[in-house]
């Protein structure tokens, strides 16, 4: 699926390790995006995907391991280098107040530009195309804080795709937004990616990361559980190490694409489950084998 046109990765971290006082928050961790892919962070709550990230991009100073980004060690780069490289879009989106969205948007051309000098006609253009790409336009002169939740959440990514970056970082880029833009925006990375792009995403929908993404990174407890395609790291063993939740794998019949079907915590669903109720027969699931009668001929 994945061209492999420079065998630099853009982005190998090898066993990079970051403490606070009270704790290890990466262990030894290594992760590699070559150049072209679109690698998605799983993992539960605190497993230390943001952390990862954060990095990755160089926002915190782990104390152990190397990250080389395009073959650079991240840390001998000057932050400007790195922002001509790659964009982060956070969690938790920076407070702004003030800004219109396309001063925001445009804000993303600042690693591009030269000291003192202003954005040009063909950086707002760029700001311009970043917004019609996450539909976002409308909102061009409304100030970020009367947005939505999921508006402003695009544009943040426009922001970041305004950068032009290389590899582009993205935390939960679609906690907030619809099913129509979860996909839209999902489609948006993956046509990127698919042109040169380098994306890493923690993505907490399997669904979606099975979907979108090229490889999966499973997290837990700041280590590294397992990594490799879609389909190896999702099975229903390492969703219930993972995350305690008893699973079903298959091949989504209208799609094609890898899904997973999140049958109750491992904790406390019965031995049984009668997943369709009412007039659909019911599909019964063994939930100690983790899958479904009919999910079974269907497994890839
Ligand atoms: N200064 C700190 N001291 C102690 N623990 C911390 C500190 N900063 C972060 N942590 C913990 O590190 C863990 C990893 O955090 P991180 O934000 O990377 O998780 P995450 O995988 O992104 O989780 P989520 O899915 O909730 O976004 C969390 O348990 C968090 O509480
Ligand atoms: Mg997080």
């Amino acid at each position: 699926m994945t061209h492999h046109i420079n065998h630099t990765p853009a982005v190998d971290a090898c066993g990079v390790s970051f403490r606070v006082e009270a704790a290890t928050l990466l262990d030894r961790v290594d992760v590699r995006a070559d150049r072209g892919q679109f690698v998605g962070l799983i993992g539960p709550n605190g497993a230390g995907k943001s952390t990862l990230l954060r990095a990755i991009s160089n926002v915190l100073s782990y104390q152990d391991g190397a990250v080389s980004l395009h073959g650079a060690d991240l840390k001998s780069l000057p932050a400007r280098k790195v922002a001509e490289i790659l964009a982060l879009v956070p969690q938790i989106a920076p407070y702004t107040q003030g800004f219109t969205t396309f001063e925001l948007v445009l804000m993303g051309r600042y690693p591009h530009l030269g000291r003192f000098q202003a954005e040009g006609r063909a950086d707002d253009q760029i700001a311009r195309d970043a917004m019609r790409l996450t539909e976002t336009e409308a909102f061009s002169n409304r100030t970020i804080e009367t947005l939505s939740g999921g508006e402003r959440q695009r544009v943040f990514l426009a922001r970041a795709v305004a950068q032009q970056p290389q590899v582009l970082l993205l935390d939960e880029p679609t906690s907030n937004l619809d099913v129509l833009h979860q996909l839209k925006i999902l489609t948006l990375v993956r046509r990127l990616v698919d042109e040169g792009l380098t994306a890493i995403a923690a993505i907490h929908d399997l669904n979606l990361a099975a979907r979108f993404c090229d490889q999966l990174v499973l997290l837990a407890g700041g280590r590294v559980v397992t990594d490799g395609p879609p389909r190896e790291v999702l099975t229903p063993e390492t969703i219930e190490a993972a995350f305690g939740v008893k699973s079903a794998i298959y091949r989504e019949p209208v799609t094609g694409a890898l899904a997973v079907s999140l049958i109750g915590p491992a904790d406390q669903s019965p031995a049984e489950v009668e997943v369709f109720g009412g007039t659909t027969p019911a599909l019964t699931v063994d939930v100690r084998a983790g899958r479904s009668s009919e999910a079974t001929s269907a497994v890839c």
